[in-house]
């Protein structure tokens, strides 16, 4: 499946990363050399994405935005064409995604979460629109541990298409381990056909009183449209300090330019 938009929402409050979301949105927030957004954006541009819609709160979105424009000289998004829409209130990632209904029109859409990064050398975007291929939705999974069915949307699994795709036949949010449907939790990609957008228009606030983008995978999972798609590639939450942390950690020890200076600083540092 071609995917040539991709969706990310960044406009949640950033609770957990206070004080340093006090004045400065949390996706502009600097991991190792450049803000989390750009990380992300650059892995929807590695995809084939040429056009990216990025939700931000009222106060956000001009900076995200002028971000954008002065990169424009950067080779590794300056194929990318970055937009701003505002959710005007946090009423959840579910209504974040709905908010970009009007961009997205009738195409097939990634959704990034801007909180969760990869190491560049890893792929996500690919597998999920081979799973999703010809005409489906797709999210991406891992197999997690119970103590994780309560942080994360889990899938209700259905028939296995091949090792790695399977289709499923309902999601739960943060179910906790007891009342899980499986140990597969959804991972922060997804890709989605425009059919979305109908069931996260019906959605009642669901889980914490947010309305869920889960609630939506689980009716798209009900009526047969979406698989889900299983790999081992890490996400690295920076919606976290110690997730922050560990991510700058692992991305600089991953990148050519800081990783042999970085690496004599931990030493030291260890003794
Ligand atoms: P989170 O719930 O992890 O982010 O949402 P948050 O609300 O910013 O975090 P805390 O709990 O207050 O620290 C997951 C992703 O969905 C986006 C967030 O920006 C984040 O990337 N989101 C969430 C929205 O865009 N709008 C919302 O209403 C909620």
């Amino acid at each position: 499946m071609n995917v040539e938009v991709a969706l990310i929402p960044a406009a949640g409050r950033g609770t957990r990363m206070r004080p340093a979301t006090n004045a400065i949105p949390k996706a502009l927030l600097t991991v190792v050399d450049r803000p989390g957004i750009q990380w992300v954006v650059e892995e929807a541009a590695r995809a084939g994405v040429t056009e990216v819609v990025v939700v931000v709160d009222p106060d956000g979105g001009d900076i995200i935005y002028r971000h954008f424009e002065e990169s424009l000289y950067l080779p590794s998004v300056a194929d990318v064409k970055v937009r701003t829409i505002v959710q005007a209130e946090a009423k959840g990632l579910g209504h974040a995604v709905l908010t970009g209904q009007e961009e997205i029109g009738l195409r097939p859409f990634f959704v990034l979460l801007a909180d969760d990064l990869i190491r560049p050398s890893d792929d996500i975007l690919t597998g999920l629109a081979r799973a999703a291929h010809p005409d489906r939705s797709a999210v991406y999974v891992r197999k997690v541990s119970d103590r994780l069915l309560g942080a994360k949307g889990v899938v209700e699994t259905g028939e296995w298409v091949s090792p790695s795709v399977m289709n499923i036949s309902g999601a739960v949010e943060k179910p906790g381990h007891l009342a899980a449907p499986s140990n597969y939790a959804i991972h922060g990609r997804y890709l989605f056909t425009p059919e979305v957008f109908d069931y996260l228009a019906g959605l009642s606030p669901g889980y914490g009183g947010e309305v869920q983008l889960t609630d939506a995978i689980a009716e798209l999972g009900a009526a047969g449209r979406c698989r889900a798609y299983l790999a081992e590639v890490d996400l690295f939450d920076v919606g976290n300090p110690l997730g922050f942390l560990q991510a700058n950690t692992v991305l600089g020890l991953d990148d050519p330019n800081y990783r042999t200076g970085y690496q004599a600083i931990i030493d030291e540092i260890r003794g």
